[in-house]
Formats: C-alpha cells, structure tokens, sequence
C-alpha cells in the first residue's frame, strides 16, 4: 500500500508528539518532532550567543547548525541530536521553552527548518507534528489533525511531563508560556499556527491518549480505503 504523510498540527501540550509517536508505531512510519528541531536551534543560538536581530549571524549560525534524529534503544525513545550530540532533555527545559517561540518566528529559521522537514519526508511514510505541517510544509498531506485543548488542561498535563523529568514548575508559570506561545505562533507573519480548511479539528481537552490514536487512525484507515478504491477504479 503506497504511504502518505500524516500532518498533526496545533497549540502547544495538547498531546500532540504523544500522539503522532503512537500513530506513527502503529503504521510503521517515521516520527518526526519539528518542535524539536525549533527548539534545538534556540537552544544553540543560546548557547553560542547568537543574536534574534541579527540576520548575518543568524545565517552563519544555522550553517553550523546540523539536526538530526536517532533511536536511542536504551531510552527506548527517538532523540533530536544537535551537531552530533542528544539534546533531547535540554531543549525541553524551560529556559528554552521561554524563548523558543521568539526564534520560531525568524524567517531564515523558517525557511531552514521547512526545507529540512520536506526532505525528511519526500518519500511519504511520515507523521509529522508542529504548526505549520498541514499548511506550509506539506500543504498536500494525506490527513491532516488540528489539534487543541483547553488551556488549563494543558498547562497540567506539561507540569506533569515536566516532574516526570525531575523538573518543578509552577502552573502558573507554565500557563503563561503556554498563552504566550499560542499568541506569537498564531500571529507570526511566516507560517503562522492556523487550521488548515482541509484538517480534521481534534479537541483532546476531555480525551485520553489511545481515544486521540483511535481518531486519527481512523481517519488514516478511511483514506486508505479512499485511495486503494480510486487505485482499483481508474
Ligand atoms: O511542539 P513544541 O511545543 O515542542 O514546539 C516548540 C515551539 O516551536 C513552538 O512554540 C513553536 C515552534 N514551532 C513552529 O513554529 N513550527 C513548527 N512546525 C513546530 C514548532
């Protein structure tokens, strides 16, 4: 059966990685986390001092700049490698999540990180998370999810990732990178996180996590069968 690519979009912590992981196991697809690979990027214009204003610097950094993923077997998890090294748990932490966003929006970041993204997933067989999949980066996705949630459903569910790392953050402080996330990726000029006409919108806000699965699996099995019909028709 030919494979597709599977966009799931949406607002940050509504359990989208969680699900696109899951879908992708069941298909036998490659997972890939676009978030992931903004927030390896902000991860190393911090490191190395890069200036947000600074298109000169911005351009010779992301030249240095080499994201990758691998399977680490003992984690039994798929990690986001910068410049060769697993910054998987780094780039999780919350002095990445404040300024993930603001390096989100610069328009050569953009532009590299979409190319990459396309590449990754010429040969189809994809899920791919973030906010502009459905809508920039594989307009022509087979399905496409929209994910969202109520916010302070949100905010809970990250407080818990984040203690299952160890790591103690107030709600409220969460909910206010949450908030002010949503607000810069939904008003970006480039890209911007918006539902595309064509996205099944999913609302996880009451969901559990195999019901998310089941949706979009479901939509996935219906356009299967759509396209072997098509296949056997023409
Ligand atoms: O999915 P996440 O919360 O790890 O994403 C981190 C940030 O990266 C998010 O606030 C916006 C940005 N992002 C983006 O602009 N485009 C994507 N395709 C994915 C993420």
């Amino acid at each position: 059966m030919k494979k597709i690519v599977i966009a799931i979009d949406g607002y940050s912590s509504c359990g989208k990685s969680t699900t696109a992981k899951l879908v992708a196991a069941e298909l036998g697809y490659a997972y890939i986390d676009t978030g992931a690979m903004y927030r390896a990027v902000t991860l190393y214009f911090l490191q190395n001092h890069v200036s947000f204003t600074n298109p000169k610097e911005i351009r010779e950094a992301l030249d240095n700049i080499d994201i990758t993923f691998h399977y680490n077997a003992k984690a039994k998890r798929n990690e986001v490698f910068l410049n060769g090294l697993s910054v998987e748990d780094e780039i999780r932490k919350m002095y990445v999540s404040n300024q993930v966003s603001e390096v989100s929006v610069i328009v050569e970041v953009r532009r590299a990180m979409v190319a990459q993204q396309q590449k990754m997933g010429r040969r189809r067989g994809v899920v791919m998370d973030g906010r502009d999949i459905g809508t920039a980066v594989f307009p022509d996705a087979e399905v496409k999810i929209f994910m969202t949630a109520d916010v302070d459903t949100r905010a809970k569910r990250r407080q818990q990732e984040l203690l299952a790392k160890k790591q103690l953050v107030n709600l409220e402080e969460i909910k206010q990178n949450l908030e002010k996330r949503d607000l810069i990726d939904s008003t970006r000029t480039e890209s911007p996180l918006r539902r595309a006409e064509d996205a099944f919108l999913l609302d996880t806000s009451h969901m559990a996590i195999d019901e998310q699965v089941e949706f979009v699996l479901n939509k996935v099995t219906s356009k299967l069968i759509d396209r072997e019909i098509s296949v056997q028709q023409s």
